[in-house]
């Protein structure tokens, strides 16, 4: 939801300003602009396009100037028009500005900049944040008072990067609800949205509060707290290295990130997983006492980690034997569901930073009630929310569809489960053995799946010139039906919906035709097995086009389905984490196939920062 980045140096910046923004773009790519501060006045240079197409009409790196700001929108107020793209600098040519997040006051504060003759150039909510700048500045002492008195007036969220040529080396940086990060490089400091654009330059890292205001020059840092005081911050240091954001010879960053997968796992299981027990690191604060007085969890999360919190609801109920519920956190922030004590509230996120997310969570800690975060970015909002944090290992994420976070999100919620049984005495201990077994076996068996990454490519052949499809799944792979349907709309954009198979015969089987191809999750277990394959003679039945998902070694289903991806056997509980896994693959290809832009899907971006 649009990326920042600015740095201050002793060296010219526009070279990194382009890199940065270029390692930023996930978050957005309807236009991009560069603004330093040039001898003779700020260099603007903006337009609308992916950064690659503007920076090659624009030359970003050629800007003068040693310090500077830049940003990738991710349009909310103003349609996608160079006069609406980042930066913006004020009328007098001065100062300039980006800005990440929503100024919800801003038509009332753009009525009173009218009423006092101020012209507007663009229809953003950010502009007016640059005329209050401007206006302040006309009586501050500094920038940073300028920008105080400014943000004082604003109600909203935002991450703003602020540059002014009277003070030419000079960043300053503040945020509210939106993320910053601040970066100590040599002889230069850094802001960005988030630590994946700062991971070239420097490893050390200062977390921005909400309404804190860091002033940086190439050899200063001076951070303060909402009231002014000075303060000291801790520094982090990042455990990112830069080659984990690059794409490491693949084509595009989803399918490198489907193949890491394995790795991923491995790194979210083994520091935990020990012979008979689940052991969470000390600082997660998560205690057997805790897990054992839990009695009810409730799931907060949005789009594919929503997905991840409903396998994690059939978990806790079937293993743990803990009653679960999922919630949209946009729903949830906005209802008063009664929350009895002792229920544990789980927020998933990959990124930390989901608005939506975040707001349910704040709202759980205002209630007083318990919470956890199972979330992928060290440091991100989220964790500092929620008391206890189980960090998933995925490493940065840059494709737009989430692959490797949701199957590490998946196995943190498996490590937890089998925490919750242990304390709360729900299951044996040789099940939880078994369990723990199963779990350790599963990267090897993902190998397994990815090796048929060709044959998957030739499937999608079937799929590339359909309108729509339909997902089947049921028990845990309900959620990835909803998954897989979800991952092909959003890359490739044909129309896709996810049910429990039974449900198909109350409204989806009307839609079937020799055009509709139907995607069949259909495991070999003993419940249901056999009513799945029920409901793959339905579609058949009805000329639709069956792709399946079966258990390595099923003899029944080839020779119902029109083709059939198998998949290796493990525990029933685990078995999301193989289905999934081809349905990832068979949405890339299509999407490849069609040739869509598969790491940057239309109208979407990764990290949603506004509600
Ligand atoms: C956006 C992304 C999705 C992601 C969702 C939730 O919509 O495009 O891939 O699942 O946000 O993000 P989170 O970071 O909270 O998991």
């Amino acid at each position: 939801m649009c990326g920042i980045i600015g740095i201050t140096s002793t060296r010219p910046v526009a070279a990194k300003l382009a890199q940065g923004v270029r390692r930023l773009e996930y978050r957005g790519y309807d236009s991009v602009g560069v603004a330093t501060l040039a001898d003779n006045g700020i260099e603007l240079r903006k337009g609308v396009g992916k950064v690659d197409q503007v920076d090659a009409e624009l030359d970003f790196a050629s800007a003068p100037g040693i310090t500077g700001i830049a940003h990738c929108r991710w349009g909310t107020h103003g349609g996608i028009t160079q006069a609406n793209a980042h930066p913006h600098v004020a009328p007098g040519g001065r100062i300039a500005i980006v800005h990440n997040g929503i100024i919800e006051n801003f038509l009332e504060l753009k009525e009173q900049l009218l009423a006092e003759g101020a012209q507007f150039l663009s229809e953003t909510d950010t502009e007016v944040v640059v005329h209050l700048i401007e206006r302040a500045l006309k009586v501050a002492d500094s920038l940073e008072e300028a920008v105080h008195v400014a943000t004082a007036q604003i109600v909203g969220s935002y991450a703003l990067g602020v540059v002014c040529l009277d003070e030419p080396d000079k960043l300053i940086a503040t945020r509210n609800e939106s993320p910053l990060v601040v970066g100590f490089g040599e002889d230069e400091h850094l802001i960005a949205s988030d630590v994946a654009a700062l991971l070239e330059h420097t490893k050390t890292v200062v977390y921005l509060d909400n309404r804190e205001v860091a002033v940086l020059t190439p050899g200063s840092c001076s951070i303060f707290d909402p009231h002014g005081e000075k303060i000291d911050k801790p520094r982090h240091e990042i455990d990112w290295d830069v080659e984990a954001a690059e794409k490491a010879g693949y084509e595009h960053y989803m399918l490198k990130e489907i193949f890491e997968q394995p790795a991923k796992i491995t790194d979210t299981i083994r520091p935990r997983l020990r012979d008979h027990e689940v052991v969470f690191e000390p600082d997660t604060g998560i205690t057997a006492d805790i897990l054992r007085g839990v009695d009810r969890v409730v799931f907060l999360a949005c789009g594919t980690s929503w997905h991840a919190a409903m396998v994690g609801e059939f978990l806790f109920e079937e293993l743990a034997k803990v009653p679960a519920e999922v919630e949209y956190a946009s729903e949830f922030r906005y209802r008063n569901t009664p929350i009895p004590p002792g229920t544990l509230l789980v927020a998933i996120s990959q990124s930390g930073e989901t608005a939506d997310t975040n707001a349910a969570l704040e709202e759980a800690v205002r209630r007083g009630n318990r919470t956890l975060a199972i979330c992928n970015v060290r440091g991100s909002s989220m964790t500092r929310i929620a008391a206890h944090t189980i960090h998933t290992h995925a490493g940065p994420e840059i494709g737009v569809a989430s692959t490797k976070a949701f199957t590490t999100q998946l196995a943190a919620l498996y490590l937890l489960t089998i925490g919750m049984a242990q304390a709360k005495g729900s299951l044996s201990q040789q099940q939880i053995d078994t369990m723990i077994m199963g779990l350790r076996e599963i990267p090897q068996k993902m190998e397994r799946v990815l090796d048929q990454a060709g044959e998957i490519q030739n499937i999608a052949k079937q799929m590339t010139s359909r309108s729509n499809a339909i997902y089947l799944g049921r028990g845990a792979h309900f959620p990835i039906a909803l998954e897989g349907a979800l991952k092909l709309k959003e890359i490739s954009y044909i129309h896709a919906e996810g049910y429990p198979a039974a449900e198909m015969k109350h409204g989806p089987i009307a839609l079937i035709d020799k055009q509709m191809p139907v995607i069949v999750i259909a495991p070999q277990d003993k419940l249901t097995y056999q009513k799945t394959l029920g409901n793959i003679e339905e579609v058949k039945a009805r000329e639709g086009t069956v792709i399946a998902i079966a258990t390595e070694g099923d003899e029944v289903i080839p020779r119902l389905a029109d083709f059939t991806i198998f998949v290796p056997e493990t525990l029933y509980s685990l078995g999301p984490l193989m289905s999934v896994l081809p349905l990832q693959l068979l949405s890339y290809h299509v999407a490849e196939l069609r040739g869509c832009d598969v790491d940057k899907p239309r109208n979407l971006s990764k990290v949603v920062t506004v509600e």
